[in-house]
């Protein structure tokens, strides 16, 4: 959940590509950064402190003294609290090796055990920072660099994404791949090594992923690949990326969060826009499996539980939303060969995701993908993957991947009813135009609710309590809702089937209470009127996302949210998702946070 990054070029311009990058690698982690280079007569300096970037720069001046070769680090804290010694690179004895690393080793108590009798002094109480003891002993024991790293890594147990400098062969990077993910760029003068794309996009658009178990060596000259286990040559295919830089920036917007929340029109047509043969090709796969599993982490898996709606309303598929941490336990010892996993996640990188797909594969069930970043793992362990196209994501609440992951499961959705028979052709013009026009009606809903979600924000960003309620495919809406106020303003909130509140969490009403609730005009709008109405009897404030217009509704509310009529229930999920999402976003700027970097959170769950 740290960023690393790395360059090496034939001109003295490492700290300045070093520096941004690791600015635009910040939504990985913020507890502290720093930065390596080899400059003047061959020395290794390194600087670094706990922090953000802008700080410690101020304090340190990251681009001075110059240099071609650099390495540098992010780091969200797993191991050692965020302070000086524990922020990376960290160096061996002699000072003379600097490692940066993204990732958990595992076994580094009894490496470092062993290191410390062979008298190695530790500066840091990380896990990392046996990597560069353990290649200074390589060395010693008479290695090259690439030979030192190679050995070390093989000592390594967990997961790894490493880039290695040293005074000893000034000339190169290293770096090694286990689980956490290294893109590589290519360009007519220089290459790049970097946890991923946004981070080097400004200086070429010719990358390569690293798979695991994979070592590269980068030269001013060019990228040599290896395998670890056998140090044989591996050829590496490239591709190229289309983003523009300004995608990856904020245009102007104060937030990313707030610019990716008014890109939604643009990636719901991107998702639009997707090959068919791919949607195709996963339909046949969902519509042969036995059983469907659906699974994923956080507000991804909240598009797989509104996806298990649509598959059933629509194509009379039962396909089962499991949060991926707990697949191994739930289901296990059941999946089988004639299963089918579809496993969702926008980084394709997230650790608990990446698990359960292993075991999986090892039940020789069929894996399936779906996620946003090109050349991730997701897609490399998948039999058949798609990407949804909705360019970066850098705030870390996930907001145009959620609405673009719904907009690509229902089209799935739909392919596998017709392969099916199960929608008559009416039906299926019907949903097929309602899809066509969901980026404009996003576009409606942005335009029409902001200011007022605006002025919502100013009268409950003190509140301590909010519940997000909905019914049937809603309950996911309500679901995500909630986890974006939670994630950026630190409110406590609830979210749960409207249904569920009389049998437990209505105790906790009282008089101001504001709650949400989610009402679209659908098979469930009956019983969420009775739901209100509990509510009210006891207090609640009533925030109402409904239908314009709709006056019984209205009525029942405190404040009303007009949203489109006559979205399709199952795609009702989408518009009704961006007040939501605006809501989070207000609400977190009215208390002063930074809606990009909410505490204790990063972009990316590489670790378990
Ligand atoms: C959502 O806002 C969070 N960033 C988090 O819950 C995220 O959805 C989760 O970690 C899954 O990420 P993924 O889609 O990249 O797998």
């Amino acid at each position: 959940m740290c960023g690393i990054i790395g360059f090496i070029g034939k001109d003295d311009i490492a700290n300045k590509i070093i520096f941004d990058g690791l600015k635009r690698l910040e939504y990985r982690g913020y507890d502290s950064v720093g930065i390596a280079v080899i400059s003047g007569g061959n020395r290794l300096i390194v600087k670094k402190d706990a922090g953000k970037i802008g700080e410690v720069h101020s304090k340190l001046n990251f681009l001075e003294p110059k240099s071609n070769i650099a390495i540098g680090h992010v780091r969200w804290a797993t191991h050692g609290a965020p302070t000086m010694e524990n922020a990376h690179p960290h160096v061996d004895c002699s000072g003379d090796i600097a490692v940066v690393h993204n990732g958990v080793i595992e076994n580094f108590l009894e490496l470092k055990r062993e290191l410390e009798d062979k008298g190695h002094r530790f500066r840091s109480r990380t896990d990392t920072e046996v990597i560069p003891h353990l290649i200074e002993d390589e060395i010693k024991a008479g290695r090259s660099l690439y030979e030192a790293v190679l050995h070390t890594v093989r000592r390594l147990k967990g997961s790894y994404a490493i880039a290695v400098i040293s005074t000893f062969e000034p000339d190169k990077i290293i770096c090694a791949r286990n689980e956490s993910p290294l893109i590589i760029g290519f360009s007519d003068n220089a290459f790049y090594c970097a946890s991923d794309i946004p981070a080097i996009l400004p200086y070429t658009r010719v990358f390569s992923s690293m798979d695991n178990g994979e070592i590269a060596i980068l030269t001013v000259n060019g990228v040599e690949f290896k395998s670890i286990s056998n140090g044989e040559s591996i050829s590496k295919k490239t591709f190229s990326v289309d983003w523009s830089i300004e995608l990856a920036e904020k245009q102007g917007y104060p937030h990313f969060m707030l610019k990716e929340i008014h890109e939604q029109p643009l990636s719901l047509r991107n998702a639009l826009r997707l090959q068919e043969q791919y949607l195709d090709l996963l339909a046949r796969f969902i519509d042969r499996g036995e059983r469907v599993f659906l699974v994923a982490c956080g507000t991804s898996y909240h598009a797989c539980l509104a996806a298990s709606y649509m598959f059933s309303k629509i194509a009379k598929v039962a396909a089962f939303p499991v949060i991926a941490s707990e697949f191994l336990e739930q289901y296990g010892e059941a999946i089988g060969i004639d299963d089918v996993m579809l496993a969702v996640s926008q980084s394709g990188e997230t650790y608990d995701v990446l698990k359960a797909v292993d075991h999986a594969r090892m039940k020789a069930a069929t894996i399936l993908g779906l996620t946003n970043t090109v050349g991730s793992t997701l897609t490399r362990v998948s039999r058949a993957y798609i990407v949804q196209q909705s360019g970066p994501e850098i705030g870390v609440a996930a907001t145009k991947t959620f609405t673009a992951q719904l907009l690509v499961l229902a089209q799935l959705a739909m392919k596998v009813a017709n392969l099916r028979g199960k929608l008559s052709q009416q039906e299926s013009d019907f949903l097929r135009d309602n899809l066509r026009k969901m980026p404009d009606v996003i576009g409606e809903v942005l335009n029409s609710c902001e200011e007022k979600i605006k002025k919502l924000a100013k009268i409950y960003a003190k509140k301590n309590l909010f519940l997000f309620l909905g019914r049937g495919i809603n309950v996911a809406t309500a679901l995500e809702g909630r986890l974006k106020l939670l994630e950026i303003t630190y409110i406590p909130s609830l979210a749960f089937s409207a249904a569920e509140s009389k049998h437990g969490p209505i105790s906790i009403i009282e008089s101001g209470i504001p709650v949400i609730f989610i009402a679209p005009r659908d098979s469930t709008r009956k019983d969420v009127i009775g739901n209100i109405m509990e509510m009210k009897a006891r207090g609640a404030e009533t925030i109402i996302l409904c239908e314009e217009g709709d006056k019984e509704l209205i009525e029942l509310a405190n404040h009303h949210i007009p949203m489109p009529k006559g979205i399709p229930e199952i795609l009702t999920p989408i518009p009704y998702i961006i007040p939501l999402q605006l809501l989070a976003y207000y609400i977190s700027v009215e208390r002063g946070l930074d809606p990009d970097k909410p505490r204790n959170l990063a972009k990316s769950v590489t670790v378990p």
